[in-house]
């Protein structure tokens, strides 16, 4: 009897240095994800941490980060437009015009391949480095100037103490910046739009008008869920319980300017990584939450509205009729077989705008959480 008590003492004592060792206060991060959203898929070496993400808040909007100090990472990524920034083409710090527009940063931590056309980036940690240190084209421009990030984030007292709750003593360096920014991202989850609230029992959340919508967009008649399916309204996504990562990238008609499907110069999706000819055009279905607040649309933002994305995809891709642009999309080779035209009574038509509409998130959009942190300083 002595020696059981005994060894439950030992057993016990050795419990408690095993909680006292692996006691980290920033190891578990609560996600708060909505119940139909599977858990993120999250690098290893990069484990979510509250007090990584209030440091990638900090990083996020801090336009120090830019070569001229004018522009941080929400300039083209604002909270109120679900973190894009309502311009066509994208401006950066010099003034330089991206050829792209700036992407939506909702449920980014599911997304499978990052920006438009790019099956080569996985992961945030590595996307970030493009929009700050890239020369073609520049957005933050701070290309060779990584030690005067350093030095200037080792003056800041408030980054001496955020840096340190969130990587310990590791110090400031790009990759403890990049984990940082990564981290906050990934927290950017949302999935509280009326559609969620009804599927999450909430039989109010979505007017009659919407509901019908919704059964059009999932019908064979649009086609829009075989590229815009799935919980995240995107075929590029990845999660937890889905470990293979699906890739794809489509063509939808935008452009035809030789009858081979060929797209303008500097935007022609997969192709300008490839070189194959099929992938011509070929870019990532975007996910459509929030899509109300993100116009104008596709990757050059040459579409204005939702109405005329919905013309777009009745006529079955777009005829330019002049121009230096001049071609009919619909009559591409390389446009995917669901780009096929179909025919929306005025009525259909407001129904699934009703729809597209039911997926804005307002809570995600007016979340403090997510919003600039200096402003609460000031
Ligand atoms: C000058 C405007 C601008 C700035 C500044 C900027 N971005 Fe972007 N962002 C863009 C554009 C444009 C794209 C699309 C890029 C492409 O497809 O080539 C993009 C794409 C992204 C994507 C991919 C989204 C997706 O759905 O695939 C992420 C993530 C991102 N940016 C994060 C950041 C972070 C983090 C910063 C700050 C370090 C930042 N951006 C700074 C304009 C900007
Ligand atoms: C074959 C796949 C496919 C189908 C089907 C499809 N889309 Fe898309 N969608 C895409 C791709 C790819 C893009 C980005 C194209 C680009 O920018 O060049 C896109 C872009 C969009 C955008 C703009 C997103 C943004 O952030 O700018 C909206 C809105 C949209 N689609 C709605 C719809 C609707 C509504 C339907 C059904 C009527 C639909 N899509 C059917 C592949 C598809």
């Amino acid at each position: 009897m002595k020696i059981l008590f005994k060894l439950i003492g030992v057993v016990f004592f050795l419990v408690i240095i095993y909680l006292v060792i692996n006691h980290q206060p920033n190891k578990t991060y609560q996600w708060n994800l909505p119940e139909h959203f599977p858990e993120p898929l999250i690098p290893l070496d990069n484990p979510m941490s509250q007090a990584k993400v209030e440091l990638g808040r900090h990083l996020f909007y801090d336009m120090n980060l830019s070569v001229n100090k004018t522009k941080s990472c929400a300039s083209c990524h604002l909270q109120e437009k679900a973190f894009t920034d309502g311009l066509p083409r994208a401006l950066g710090a010099t003034g330089q015009l991206h050829p792209r527009g700036s992407m939506s940063l909702a449920n980014i931590a599911y997304v499978a391949s990052l920006n438009w056309a790019d099956p080569l980036t996985e992961t945030l940690e590595h996307q970030l480095l493009v929009p700050l240190f890239a020369e073609e084209p520049v957005e933050m421009g701070m290309s060779g100037r990584e030690q005067e990030i350093i030095n200037y984030l080792s003056k800041q007292p408030i980054y001496s103490t955020l840096f340190k709750k969130a990587f310990s003593n590791q110090g400031i360096s790009i990759h403890s910046v990049s984990q940082a920014l990564a981290s906050f991202q990934r927290s950017l989850i949302s999935g509280n739009a009326a559609y969620d609230r009804y599927l999450l029992g909430d039989d109010t959340a979505m007017s009659s008008k919407a509901l019908k919508g919704m059964n059009l967009f999932f019908s064979e008649k649009v086609e829009c869920f075989h590229c815009h399916g799935g919980f995240n309204f995107s075929d590029s996504s990845s999660h937890a319980t889905e470990q293979l990562k699906l890739k794809p990238f489509h063509n939808n008609g935008l452009y035809n300017l030789d009858a081979n499907g060929a797209y303008p110069e500097l935007n022609q999706g997969v192709f300008s990584i490839t070189q194959n000819t099929e992938d011509m055009g070929h870019f990532k279905a975007p996910s459509l939450r929030n899509i109300e607040l993100t116009a104008p649309y596709m990757h050059d933002g040459s579409i204005v509205s939702l109405d005329e994305v919905l013309d777009h995809y009745s006529a079955g891709g777009r005829n330019i009729v002049n121009g230096k642009n001049q071609g009919d999309g619909s009559a591409s080779p390389l446009k995917n077989k669901f780009i096929k035209g179909f025919d929306l009574s005025q009525q259909e038509r407001e129904e699934l705008l009703a729809f597209l509409e039911s997926l804005t998130d307002e809570e995600f959009v007016k979340n403090p959480s997510h919003a600039n942190p200096w402003i609460e300083l000031n």
